[in-house]
């Protein structure tokens, strides 16, 4: 009898454990910047991408849920420093500089820099010599690139004009307000199939994407890695890449 009590009440502690378990999964706040395709990008109204599923899949894998802002670019390591979000998942590329004030996970994506022009407007890469206008996104490695490499340099004496996302540069690039726009290769690709532009040159810059969290975040940094390491495994990665890379 007492056997049978003691093993109840073994029983309902387990389940009560079980339940809150499954109710107190974290939630991590994941800050992007929407205007990336295939990375990030609104589509009815929702962000989806890329780096959307990663999120989710390495959160199902590892048991945490996820909600997504999207905020500026160069909002987002600010955004993670006062803690507005956890994780910054946004085709950010791994640099010394960044490494600095936040943690990178394991790289998940490789790219380039690309020069796209206005489809039928007769420029080639020359288009980054001389008194040519060119836009980039705010803070990213194409602007720095630009910045430093072109107009530093004066090589480029025309503007480099910097706009909060992509999608403005591109818009300005097909209403012929600027000559070029400097940005990622597979996201210029990716803007090669959906508008009237065209990539004409390559910069091989050889960079690295990784999840952003918080200097010394190593609780969730470990998870983030062990997650990308389980999804490479079991082949959820491959199919994400499948899905946005066809
Ligand atoms: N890879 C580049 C960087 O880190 C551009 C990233 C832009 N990302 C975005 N979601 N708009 O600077």
């Amino acid at each position: 009898m007492k056997l049978k009590k003691l093993l109840i009440t073994f029983l309902v502690l387990t389940l009560v454990f079980a339940f809150s378990a499954v109710g107190l999964a974290e939630t991590y706040t994941v800050g992007t910047s929407a205007g990336f395709p295939p990375f990030e990008y609104v589509e009815d109204g929702e962000i989806v991408g890329f780096d959307i599923d990663l999120m989710k899949a390495i959160g199902e894998e590892m048991g945490f849920d996820v909600t997504f802002e999207d905020i500026a670019f160069d909002s987002l390591i600010p955004a993670l420093k006062t803690g507005n979000i956890d994780v910054v998942a946004a085709g950010m590329t791994i640099t010394e500089q960044r490494e600095e004030v936040v943690d990178f996970s394991n790289s998940y994506y490789s790219a380039d820099q690309s020069i796209i022009v206005k489809k039928d407007s007769d420029k080639d890469i020359s288009v980054i010599f001389g008194d040519n206008d060119i836009s980039v996104q705010t803070g990213t490695t194409g602007d720095m690139w630009a910045t430093e490499k072109l107009k530093e340099k004066g090589i480029l004496t025309g503007k480099i004009k910097r706009y909060d996302t992509f999608v403005l540069c591109v818009s300005d690039l097909v209403n012929g307000n600027v000559d070029a726009v400097v940005l990622d290769s597979p996201v210029a690709n990716r803007y090669a199939e959906m508008r009237p532009v065209d990539v004409v040159g390559i910069i091989v810059t050889g960079e690295n994407y990784g999840l952003a969290v918080n200097n010394g975040n190593t609780e969730l940094l470990d998870k983030l890695n062990e997650g990308l390491r389980r999804i490479r495994e079991n082949g959820k990665m491959a199919e994400i890449i499948d899905k946005h890379f066809k």
